[in-house]
């Protein structure tokens, strides 16, 4: 069942020297159950920092956290988080790493259709080293979704990829949430990626980073990528972001 998260006037900082480092500043952010949240914000802002406060693996200096009704005081079973790296373990076989995703006692494990949903039939008893980068991103994804998260921290899950196999693996997120609706939050760097997947993108400023826009992606899925209703969202993202001005940007002649 996808659960609600919110972020609670949220600041986090980190010792550095002999003082410390601000780096999110009063986050104030909720999610809805089933929600597909995006967030993108300039490199060392703090996104990965936020993710892990969500999942549990980092506590805020002030503010809370909540999945549902209860406050995030350490990692939780409720989520599951899918870094930029596949982090699969080089001495298990592929079926065995997606089966360790099972944090939670829910019955057996269906790593066949986990990594059928995946595309990585076939593979089961292969090893990590034994498959291309897109294909252990793929088997990191079957092996976040094992413990059937009601909370899914996607912390620039296709970032390494190549742009083709960035967009299958797009659609393969799609395609994934039509049947098991967990709430999402997706750190990127890609803002069509972003336009493409999310409900709804947030963006953040420089360190110490505070939100800077808060911009819906009202369309339907799946969606075009080239869908004229993107172009209002990605004008305001790019201002945002700082890359371009709406009032500057070149419309063609009616
Ligand atoms: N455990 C930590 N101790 C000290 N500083 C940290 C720690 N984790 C992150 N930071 C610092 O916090 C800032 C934000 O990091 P991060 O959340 O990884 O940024 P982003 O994911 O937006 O690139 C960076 O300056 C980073 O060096
Ligand atoms: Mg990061």
């Amino acid at each position: 069942m996808a659960e609600t998260v919110t972020i609670n006037r949220v600041s986090k900082r980190f010792a550095a020297g002999g003082g410390a480092t601000e780096v999110l500043t009063d986050i104030q952010l909720q999610i809805d159950a089933g929600e597909f949240v995006a967030i993108l914000g300039p490199s060392g802002c703090g996104k990965s920092t936020l993710l892990r406060m969500v999942g549990g693996l980092e506590r805020p200096s002030s503010g809370t956290v909540l999945i549902g009704e209860g406050e995030v005081s350490g990692a939780d079973p409720r989520c599951a988080v899918v870094f930029q790296e596949p982090r699969l373990f080089p001495w298990k076989a592929i079926a065995a790493n997606v089966a360790l995703g099972a944090r939670r006692q829910r019955g057996v494990v269906d790593t066949a259709g986990l990594l059928d949903r995946v595309g990585l039939t076939g593979f089961e008893k292969a090893y990590p080293h034994q498959l291309s980068g897109g294909m252990a991103q793929r088997a990191a994804l079957a092996r976040g979704l094992a413990g059937r998260p009601d909370v899914l921290l996607l912390d620039e899950p296709f970032a390494a990829l190549d742009a083709l196999t960035r967009m299958e693996m797009q659609d393969l997120l799609v395609e994934i949430r039509r049947d098991s609706q967990p709430t999402v939050l997706m750190v990127t760097h890609d803002i069509d990626e972003a336009l493409y997947l999310a409900d709804r993108v947030i963006v953040l400023g420089p360190r110490p980073a505070s939100v800077v826009a808060r911009v819906d992606v009202p369309l339907s899925r799946p969606r075009d990528r080239a869908a004229p209703e993107l172009i209002g969202p990605r004008e305001i993202i790019l201002a945002a972001v700082g890359i371009a001005h709406p009032a500057r940007v070149v419309r063609p002649a009616a």
